[in-house]
């Protein structure tokens, strides 16, 4: 693969070049997102046409400026004062929609990423125009975005697939995305995240994230040095998640990149069991507070959501949430475009491909599907691919007329 040998280097650099050799799924959740840090280390000096590297090195330069004038100040930074009256400001939420994508023009604000995945796995990322003529892209009947993988009963190596990332970036404010379907299954490995430049220098937030047949979300934020959370336990953090994974420290350099993860208590929060809920609405909200992650299944999404006028102060406890008070949410997060993907096999999946114990994954996928291998799986088995789907009714983006 085009990134092996330069994750070999990166790794060799931060003097950790252990780390991606080691097959648990944990060292892969690692390597996943190192390997997303090559996608924009080299952005600028591999031999690449898409426009995506364009986004990072336009945002690099300011970026780091304003990460050196944020470490200068001690404690965390206020964000300026929003001005203006916005539009779809409305009596009962101090929020305004400022960004939507739904329906037909769905599509419209994403680019479509159409080379190599960055985290090695077996699919092939295509363009929208690829995508659409291989019926892998549309908006359906419903008025949904739909987003598949390939279905081709047998491929030799790598099965097409679509990964989009917003045109538009932000720096705080609301992102709120509903989907009624989500990729699941063996050797599937789907995600909607944020991130910033400069990776991990401008951070990542991982929304919904897991692999294989997982039933329970996990959040996971990915920084510089110097973001910690203040503990390991859920109770303390002010969180419904019932486990913080990775620990506290959540800097890529330091902590092996290990993230601080954070896995949901809703056993309908991902995979089948979320399809066959009819799915839900993830809410991540990046303000003065710190990071929050807030998950909401069908049939229990508060209406202020449904009404466009969103209230998470009345929301309850986040399922994730990482305070301001030990990681500066204006500091390590930055310039962020919003993703989804889907990969399958690569560093988390393939390598969690004999893991047991984990909600929604009693039986390892080696054991249920009789592949010993993610890959030699993926290859022979493309009816297992008709449930490894996006359907997302919406993406919004809300701001208020208040601080952040
Ligand atoms: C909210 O407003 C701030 C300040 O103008 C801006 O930096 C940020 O990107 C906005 N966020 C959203 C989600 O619109």
């Amino acid at each position: 693969m085009l990134f092996a040998p330069l994750l070999l280097l990166l790794a060799a650099n931060h003097a950790d070049a252990n780390l991606i050799k080691r097959a648990s799924g944990f060292a892969a959740r690692q390597t996943k997102s190192l390997a997303r840090d090559l996608r924009v280390a080299f952005g600028g000096v591999l031999p690449r046409s898409d426009a995506q590297h364009v986004i990072y090195c336009k945002g690099s330069a300011g970026a780091l400026a304003q990460a050196a004038s944020s470490g200068a100040a001690s404690g965390t930074t206020k964000k300026p004062t929003a001005t203006g009256t916005a539009p779809g400001l409305t009596a009962t939420s101090a929020w305004h929609l400022t960004q939507a994508y739904a329906g037909a023009n769905f599509f419209d604000g994403w680019e479509f990423w159409d080379t190599a995945d960055p985290t090695h796995g077996v699919v092939n990322y295509v363009s929208q125009a690829d995508g659409e003529a291989a019926n892998l892209v549309n908006v359906n009947a419903a008025g949904n975005a739909i987003m598949r993988v390939e279905t081709t009963p047998k491929v030799a190596s790598v099965r097409k697939s679509i990964r989009i990332t917003t045109k538009k970036t932000f720096d705080g404010g609301l992102v709120i995305m509903d989907a009624v379907h989500m990729p699941t299954g063996c050797a599937t490995w789907p995600a909607f995240w944020s991130n910033g430049p400069n990776w991990p220098i401008g951070g990542e937030i991982d929304i919904v994230e897991g692999v294989n047949d997982y039933t329970n979300n996990q959040a996971t934020i990915h920084t510089g040095p110097g973001c910690n959370l203040p503990s390991d336990n859920p109770g303390k953090l002010g969180v419904s998640a019932t486990a913080v994974l990775g620990g506290t420290d959540c800097a890529a350099a330091t902590s092996g990149n290990a993230g601080c993860g954070m896995r949901s208590p809703s056993s309908v929060s991902f995979g089948a069991a979320f399809n066959g809920n009819g799915g839900g609405v993830y809410a991540m909200l990046w303000n003065s507070d710190g990071i929050s992650v807030y998950f909401f299944e069908r049939g229990s999404v508060p209406s202020d959501i449904d009404a466009g006028a969103p209230q998470p102060k009345t929301w309850g406890l986040p399922m994730g949430h990482w305070p301001a008070s030990t990681c500066d949410p204006w500091k390590f997060f930055y310039k962020h475009v919003a993703i989804f993907d889907t990969t399958l096999c690569g560093d988390w999946a393939g390598s969690a491909w004999g893991s047991s114990g984990i909600p929604g994954q009693e039986a390892s996928c080696a054991a249920r599907t009789g592949f010993s291998t993610c890959e030699a799986f993926v290859q022979a088995s493309g009816s297992a691919f008709n449930e490894a789907y996006w359907e997302v009714k919406s993406v919004k983006f809300y701001n208020t007329t208040t601080p952040l």
